[in-house]
Order: structure tokens, then sequence, then C-alpha cells
């Protein structure tokens, strides 16, 4: 294989600083194993692991460019259009970077794509509209993301598509997944190496092979994920804040985070110095609450609750807070031995 360097003399922002620096593809003959099909000028262009906190603008790269390496740097986002121009690129791999947004219309102008590799990023939220365009994809790979479902359509705009991989760590197979096995039969999509991980009792088992009836939405809720920060018991000293973060797998759209001290449910209350914000995580596969006390009081001591409540069932965390009148303060080294 004939390797030149090109001069690919690109801007890369840096995260957060801003300094510009210059930096080299390889690009190389790419030869197709069809010999005769490919084009003595097509290329195929290698810009792994060059810390690229963005892709390159698409005019950065030669013409006919068919092949496009772009895994293990450290790309966050994919903006609408980002490989617009590329028209003759047909593998596309932005593997192992950090991408967890990917904007509408990101595939925009790829009509010849046949293969994209999106694995091991950080992708929660996945809908039809980010893969607008991609009419002649084949291959697909999402494995290694955050997300713990699919949503219905998500790959309607897929109508060549024959390979589809979507292991993730935190991939829930109850109801909502119903449709997507569905589609897979009915399109005869090959799926290969897609294993459940909760329930624990579908743990480890491939996708395909489960039966229809068995992804229910009838099984007490499993949560992939489910943390409160402080998670072991807290002493606290009377008027110090105390700040609880509660975080959850986001698996139903009636899911609420609540939170209870010693069986009874907390309401804000600024009066009181109890603050409750409550938010979800910008990828859609996570729900937080957080919950601050911000000048404790020794009737704080006790349990304190994170539940999760769906129509489903209700999953809660629970940490034990003892709170010390401030007299006690002065002991504080001394008590710090104690607890
Ligand atoms: C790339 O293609 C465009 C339009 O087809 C042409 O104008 C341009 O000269 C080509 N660039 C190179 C480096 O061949
Ligand atoms: C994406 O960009 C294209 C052209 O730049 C525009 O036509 C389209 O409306 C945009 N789509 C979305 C969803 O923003
Ligand atoms: C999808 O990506 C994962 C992680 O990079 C890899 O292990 C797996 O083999 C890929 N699947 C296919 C079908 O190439
Ligand atoms: C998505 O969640 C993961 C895990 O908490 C986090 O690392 C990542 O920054 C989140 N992404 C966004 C855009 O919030
Ligand atoms: C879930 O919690 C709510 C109160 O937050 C309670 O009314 C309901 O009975 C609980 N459901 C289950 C199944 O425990």
């Amino acid at each position: 294989m004939r390797v030149d360097l090109l001069q690919l003399f690109v801007i890369l922002l840096l995260g957060g600083g801003g300094s510009a620096v210059s930096s080299d593809c390889k690009s190389y003959d790419e030869r197709s194993k069809s010999a005769g099909k490919s084009l003595p000028s097509d290329r195929k262009v290698v810009c792994s692991n060059m810390e690229l906190h963005q892709v390159l603008p698409p005019d950065s790269f030669p013409n006919r460019t068919v092949t496009l390496i772009l895994s293990n740097n450290k790309i966050q986002e994919l903006k609408n259009g980002s490989f617009i121009g590329l028209s003759t690129l047909e593998r596309l791999d932005l593997r192992s970077n950090m991408i967890s947004r990917i904007e509408p219309g990101a595939f925009l102008g790829l009509p010849a794509l046949k293969r994209l590799d999106l694995s091991n990023n950080r992708i929660g939220c996945l809908n039809v509209d980010i893969f607008k365009g991609l009419t002649s994809l084949v291959k697909l790979n999402l494995s290694g993301n955050m997300f713990s479902s699919l949503s219905q359509g998500t790959f309607d705009s897929l109508v060549s598509l024959k390979a589809l991989d979507f292991q993730t760590p935190y991939l829930l197979c109850d109801c909502n997944l119903l449709w997507l096995l569905r589609w897979i039969k009915d399109r005869n999509i090959a799926v290969k190496d897609t294993m459940c991980s909760y329930p624990r009792s579908l743990q480890g088992q491939l996708i395909t092979s489960i039966k229809p009836e068995l992804l229910t939405c009838d099984a007490p809720l499993e949560l992939p994920s489910f943390q409160l920060t402080p998670s072991q018991r807290q002493v606290v000293f009377q008027g110090d804040s105390l700040p609880f973060q509660c975080q959850a797998s986001f698996v139903a759209e009636d899911m609420q985070v609540l939170w209870y001290q010693d069986g009874r449910m907390v309401e804000p209350d600024a009066a009181q110095g109890i603050f409750i914000e409550k938010s979800m995580v910008q990828n859609c596969s996570l729900i937080a609450s957080a919950l601050t006390i911000s000048n404790i009081q020794p009737g704080s001591t006790g349990n304190w609750e994170c539940r999760v409540r769906t129509s489903r069932g209700n999953t809660t965390r629970t940490v034990h807070i003892v709170v010390l009148e401030s007299s006690a303060k002065m002991n504080q080294c001394l008590l710090c031995k104690w607890f």
C-alpha cells in the first residue's frame, strides 16, 4: 500500500483552551477487495489518536474519500451536516470517542455510506432524525453506549440496513424493546453479539434468542443504574449544609424521583433551607434529583431515602445521617474517631 502523507493543516479547538494546532491525517490509496470496482483515486483517510475534539471540516478531506477513520479521538458532539460534501464516503468509523450528543441531520450528505461505527461512545439519545439521509447504510454499530432502550422508529430512515449491533452495559430487555425484536425479524436484520444487561433474569442472553413473551414490563422494576450520594452513613454538625445527589436510569416516561426522611416525604421548603432540584440529564438515559439541606438541624438525624417511583413499582436507596449539635463542634476531631 502506498502511503503518502497528506497535508491536512487543520485547526483543532483544544478543550477549553482554544489554542490552534496543526495536525496531519494519513491518506492512502483505497484498494477494494472487489478489484476493478474502486477507482485509482479512491482515498482512505485515517485520523485516529489525534486528540480531535470535533470533526474536521468535510472540505479538508480529499476528493473521492471513501473511507474515513476518526476513531480514538475526543469528539463529543456531531453537529448537523458534519459530513456534507463527502458524497463518495462508504465507511465512517467514529468508534471510541466521547460522543454524547448527535444533532438531527448529523449524517446528511452521505448518500453512499454503507458502514457506520459509533461504538464505544456515550450516546444516550437516539431518534429517527439523527439517521436521516443514510439511505445506503448496511451496517451500523451502536455497541458500548449509554442508552438502556431504543424508541420505536429509531431506524426508520435506514432503508438498506442489514446488520445492527447495540450491546450496552445498560440495555434493559423489557416491553419497550418488543418493537425492535419484531422489526429485526421482519426486516431480517443480522444482530451479532447483542445481549441483555437487565433484568438480571435475562442477563447475558442474546436479544434475538429471547421469546417475545419474556420482554415484559410486569416484572418488578430493575434499574440498570441507581446511585445515591452520599452512599455511606454521614455524621454532620448542626448548621452544616448537606447535599444529596440521586441519579437513576431513565426507563419509563412516568418516572419520578422523590425524597423521604424516615418514611415521610420531603418537600422543598426555602424557609427551612430545604432545596430540591430535578433534572433530566441531557443524554436521555438518566434522570437525576438533588436535595440540599442548607442549615441542618438535629431533627434531620435519620434515614434519608431517594425513591424512584414508576407505575411499574418503586425502588429506593437509603443513607443514614447523624446530626451533632454544634456545641459538639469543639470536640470535632475526638468525635470523628468515634463515627
Ligand atoms: C475536487 O473536485 C472538485 C469538483 O469536482 C474540483 O473542482 C477540484 O479541483 C478537485 N480537487 C482536487 C484536489 O482534485
Ligand atoms: C440541518 O442543516 C440543513 C442544511 O444545513 C438544513 O436544511 C436542515 O434544516 C437542518 N436540519 C435540522 C434538523 O436542523
Ligand atoms: C461493534 O463494536 C464493538 C465495540 O467496538 C465490537 O466489539 C463489535 O465486534 C462490533 N460489531 C461488529 C458486528 O462489527
Ligand atoms: C451522559 O451521562 C454520562 C454518565 O453520567 C456523562 O458522563 C455524560 O457527560 C452525559 N452526557 C451529557 C451530554 O450529559
Ligand atoms: C410506590 O410509592 C408510592 C409513594 O411514593 C406508594 O403510594 C406506592 O404504593 C408505592 N408502590 C409500590 C408498588 O410500592
